[in-house]
């Protein structure tokens, strides 16, 4: 994740990439309760929910031991298999760092963890939501070649003032998107597989629309940060994912900067619908405010 308006300057004791050690000696055994604690809960609710690249994923690095991962164990396996590794931070990063990060197939992650009491729902991403979250995906080959792509995607969309509609590819993607699968939609994104809620919420409550994915439509979808989706995007494959994405945005920026954002809830006659959603959620919760 990276986030706008910081200092450009490392925080002291991070290096001049924002990379710090994970100092995974000094987790307490309180810290290490909470991996385990949130990995039980979470491993059930995505069996036959998140994809099997996912679940793969999760057995070859073995995320499941007794507590938080050592980068140095599970970097070895992810540099293995896809030459990916996982860098430690110490929160939010620039864009620029983010996605030099990415093009390099580095993947920064939070070395801290959320409080107990927090188990369901912290602002910032910590570790759990990082590695646990991101990191089995990038042990799949084409979606390794995504997330790379997108790195050098978000360069270029830097020099071209087009950030915004860029960093709505990556939220309905990489954190909450949905992959076809015979059995029907599976989660292969961060944001779902890493909150008990949304996993449920994203495959099974009437209340979102679920569309096919279409890069040029989700560039000109907003989305929420604060609560559940309205709207799910799903893949037909990782594979289309990726060639989606390697193909030259520039026509797609030029339409776009002449373009109108999409509402958050609207379906339109061009898009390929999944699921019509009653948008039932949303609406109750607007209603109570
Ligand atoms: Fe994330």
């Amino acid at each position: 994740m990276s986030a706008d308006g910081f200092s450009k300057a490392p925080p002291p004791g991070a290096r001049a990439d924002w990379t710090i050690d994970q100092g995974w000696e000094a987790y307490t055994p309180a810290e290490h309760q909470v991996w385990i604690t949130l990995y039980a809960r979470q491993a059930a609710t995505l069996e036959g929910r998140a994809c099997d690249p996912f679940l793969k994923g999760l057995e070859a690095l073995d995320l499941h031991r007794s507590g938080i991962p050592d980068f140095v164990r599970i970097n070895a396996e992810l540099n293995r298999l896809t030459g990916w590794s996982v860098v430690a931070v110490p929160g939010l990063v620039p864009d620029e760092v983010f996605f030099d990060h990415l093009a390099n197939r580095r993947f920064p992650a939070g070395q801290f963890i959320r409080k107990p009491e927090q188990l369901d729902y912290l602002q910032e991403p910590d570790i759990f939501h990082d590695v646990f979250g991101h990191v089995p995906m990038l042990t799949d080959p084409v979606f390794a070649d995504y997330m790379q792509a997108y790195g050098r995607g978000g360069q270029r969309a830097m020099q071209r003032g087009q950030l915004a509609n860029l960093a709505r590819l990556y939220w309905y993607t990489v954190e909450f998107g949905l992959l076809q699968t015979p059995q029907g939609a599976r989660i292969y994104g961060a944001g779902i597989v890493s909150s008990r809620a949304e996993s449920v919420f994203a495959l099974e409550d009437p209340s979102p629309n679920r569309l096919a994915f279409d890069l040029e439509r989700v560039m000109r979808t907003p989305y929420r940060i604060d609560d559940f989706q309205q709207v799910y995007f799903v893949v037909p494959s990782l594979k289309a994912l990726l060639e989606a994405t390697l193909q030259d945005f520039a026509p797609i920026y030029d339409r776009l900067a002449e373009a109108s954002d999409i509402p958050i809830d609207a379906i339109l006659p061009s898009d390929r619908v999944i699921t019509a959603g009653t948008q039932a959620y949303a609406h109750g919760k607007a209603a109570a405010q």
